[in-house]
């Protein structure tokens, strides 16, 4: 429920200056834990300076099953039950860049287009005519191009830093629903136990009505 509220106040809150008119690309999610685990390696190398993932906590990533030796090294000296929080203070992040970086918890779920708006909007920098860095889907943004798209000439430099992308909007879309999974596997059981119960109390009515015939 708090998360429900949360995810409507960020819909409200923020400028609508990301809904654009630009065509998103589409992409398929990998629910996969390698490619999870890429996805949060990633984001910790070129994302986690600037932004918070306060709803993840460490001990979520060892509960899904990421290497908990990188886990070690990500939280260094903080608690499992630490949330992902960056180091970059508000006020210094409003100094630099004129806004505070959103927190990406759930970040995929706030935005019209979803995965496919947040991997549309990691591989939407180029450089325009004019030397400028701009985006595609959100050409104001304050964010600087993290992944360094803009400048990848290179088709292999480009489908490896769109793999990346990739791998950290699969990771995006776990952190915003990290019990989907569980959920889906307790509605096995759930669905399991009723069968049994059904054929149970079918035995049990044909012993009964079997003694009355
Ligand atoms: C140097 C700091 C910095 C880094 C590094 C950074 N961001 Fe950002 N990010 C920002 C700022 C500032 C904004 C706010 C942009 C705005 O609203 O103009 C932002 C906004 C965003 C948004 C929201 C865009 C929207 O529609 O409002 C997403 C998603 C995002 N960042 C993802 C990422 C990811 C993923 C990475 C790593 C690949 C990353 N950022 C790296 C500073 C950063």
């Amino acid at each position: 429920m708090k998360k429900l509220i949360v995810v409507v106040m960020l819909y409200c809150s923020t400028s609508p200056a990301w809904a654009t008119d630009a065509k998103l690309e589409n992409i398929q999610i990998d629910t996969s834990v390698p490619a999870i685990e890429r996805g949060v390696d990633t984001l910790m190398n070129y994302c986690h300076s600037c932004h918070s993932l306060k709803y993840i906590k460490y001990r979520d990533l060892a509960t899904f099953g990421i290497d908990k030796k990188k886990i070690e090294a990500w939280r260094g000296d903080q608690p499992l039950d630490a949330a992902m929080i960056s180091q970059l203070p508000d006020d210094t992040a409003l100094q630099m860049y004129g806004k505070v970086p959103p927190d990406l918890s759930l970040l995929t779920k706030a935005r019209e287009g979803g995965t496919n708006y947040v991997y549309s909007y990691l591989i939407g920098y180029y450089i325009t005519q004019e030397g400028m860095t701009s985006n595609h889907v959100f050409p104001e943004t304050r964010m600087p191009d993290a992944l360094g798209i803009s400048g990848a000439t290179e088709p292999a430099q480009r489908d490896e830093l769109q793999g990346k992308a990739h791998d950290i909007v699969s990771f995006l879309a776990w952190a915003a629903d990290p019990h989907e999974e569980e959920r889906h596997r307790l509605g096995y059981y759930v669905i399991g136990y009723l069968v049994i119960l059904t054929l149970l109390l079918y035995i049990v009515k044909n012993q009964i009505w079997s003694r009355l015939k």
